[in-house]
């Protein structure tokens, strides 16, 4: 399925002057994807080690119990950050190390670690930003209801602030979810991610009281900071997209709106404006859903946000008939077609769209007028390496240089952003794909846990240093 691109127009790394001040530059990664050692000090079991063991459900059976080992790596993995001359670190804290079993007292030795991390990355000049839930659920807690049931919400402020108490004298960058969409959809509604069920009531169940999580923690962990005097900049990490319809009829004008809804404004209405938004709300009993928000829900979601994390990979243009044109499929439900605009694509199957970016970042600056950071962006190619050992990326440099030069357009078009993360540092466990895919900066032979920074990488690296003047 994959058609790689075979040129570059990236070509030397040079200075994004859009880009030289105020500008936060990192690479991120996150907890079950890299860090290997599952069963060490203290972690229990997650959605993820569950989900990999159920035949069929990850590409070769794969899982994440060596990863890239970086759990026993740490130091020398913080030393190649520091040789990519980023400022800052995205990570992701693993609950199952910290809390195993989702509630209870922190487990000490499984803190530790990111202690370690934390201390290691400070020590060399690398500002933490901390992600505190990406994807990893306790399976106790799924056990009991996972998040289509509201006291895994509370659960979750529970950690959040037993992690914040422990780490936040030192990491002042914190998120609270990563890409709520992902949890709930791909796995309560798609069944391919962790959890895997398939049920879009228990997604959309799942929706709210992932919002719901992540307010109560972050009233839980502005309480602890203003306790201790303590800066905290607190922000959330959505994957968004520019959604767009395939022509000006009014069926694919309303495809796109309803996927705008169920992708973007569900999450963006909800956190900052403290409502759902009315056109999906009318629309969910006709699916069998109503939302199980409760008095005083949304004003908890709707809790002040410092920062606003964007993942961004691709985009989509939406029709409203299917390929025979009609409107409504069997269930007499409106059809959403996603319609590929005919642009390469990644080793993901993913259309490579940096004009969606620069679309996204205005509309968000528009609509929701939150400071933003590019919290994830990169690409997966099927990487080749060279005789000599190297890695000659050149698409994955194209695809970096497009989309920091999509953010150079938003921004000097008025966009408030603040930063951008390449995804990844290093090839990684990617979910349901297994190891096959490959979006690291920096290369992983998983047979010696070399690393080795690819083309890219460099790339990156220079067009750091070029574009702050050094
Ligand atoms: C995002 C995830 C990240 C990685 C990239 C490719 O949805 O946050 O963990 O899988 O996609």
């Amino acid at each position: 399925m994959t058609s790689p691109i075979t040129t570059t127009e990236a070509g030397p790394a040079r200075a994004i002057p859009e880009l030289a001040e105020n500008f936060t530059w990192g690479v991120a990664t996150s907890a079950y994807q890299i860090e290997g050692a599952t069963e060490a000090d203290g972690r229990t079991p997650s959605i993820w080690d569950t989900f990999c063991r159920v035949p069929g459900a990850v590409a070769n059976a794969e899982n994440g119990d060596t990863a890239c080992e970086h759990y026993r790596r740490m130091p020398e993995d913080v030393e190649l950050i520091a040789g990519l001359g980023v400022d800052a670190y995205r990570f992701s804290l693993a609950w199952p190390r910290i809390q195993p079993g989702g509630r209870g007292p922190a487990n000490a030795r499984g803190l530790a670690f990111y202690d370690r991390l934390v201390d290691t990355l400070l020590a060399r000049g690398i500002t933490p930003w901390a992600t505190l839930y990406h994807w990893d659920l306790p399976q106790e807690l799924e056990d009991a209801g996972g998040w289509p049931a509201r006291d895994t919400a509370y659960r979750f402020a529970e950690y959040a602030e037993l992690t914040y108490r422990a780490l936040g004298d030192r990491v002042t960058h914190w998120t609270t979810l990563n890409e709520p969409w992902c949890s709930a959809m791909l796995g309560y509604h798609e069944g391919v991610h962790a959890p895997g069920r398939r049920d879009f009531g228990d997604a959309l169940h799942a929706v709210h009281h992932l919002l719901l999580g992540h307010g109560l923690a972050a009233e839980r962990m502005r309480a602890a900071a203003a306790e201790d005097a303590r800066q905290l900049s607190l922000g959330i990490v959505l994957n968004l997209g520019h959604g767009s319809p395939a022509s000006d009829s009014p069926a694919d004008l309303a495809a796109a709106r309803r996927a705008d809804g169920l992708g973007t404004r569900l999450y963006l209405d909800a956190l900052v404006h403290g409502r759902y938004p009315a056109d999906l709300l009318a629309e969910l009993p006709r699916r069998g859903v109503t939302l199980p928000v409760r008095d005083g829900d949304l004003a908890t979601i709707a809790a002040p946000l410092d920062l606003l994390g964007v993942n961004y990979y691709t985009s989509h243009r939406f029709a409203g008939t299917d390929e025979h044109g009609a409107e409504t499929d069997e269930h007499g439900l409106p059809v959403v077609r996603m319609v590929p605009f005919g642009r390469p694509r990644t080793a993901m199957d993913w259309e490579i769209v940096p004009s969606g970016l620069t679309e996204l970042l205005l509309r968000l600056q528009r609509e929701y007028g939150l400071p933003m950071v590019i919290t994830e962006n990169g690409a997966a190619f099927d990487d080749r390496v060279a005789p000599d050992g190297t890695v000659p990326d050149a698409d994955r440099t194209a695809y970096l240089a497009g989309h920091l030069a999509a953010v150079a357009r938003a921004r000097a078009a008025g966009a408030d952003v603040r930063g951008y993360f390449a995804w990844s540092l290093f090839d990684n466990f990617e979910w349901a794909y297994g190891y096959d895919k490959r979006f690291g900066i920096v290369r992983v032979d998983y047979d010696t846990q070399r690393r080795t920074v690819k083309d890219s990488g460099a790339w990156y690296r220079d067009t750091v240093r070029l574009t702050r003047g050094e």
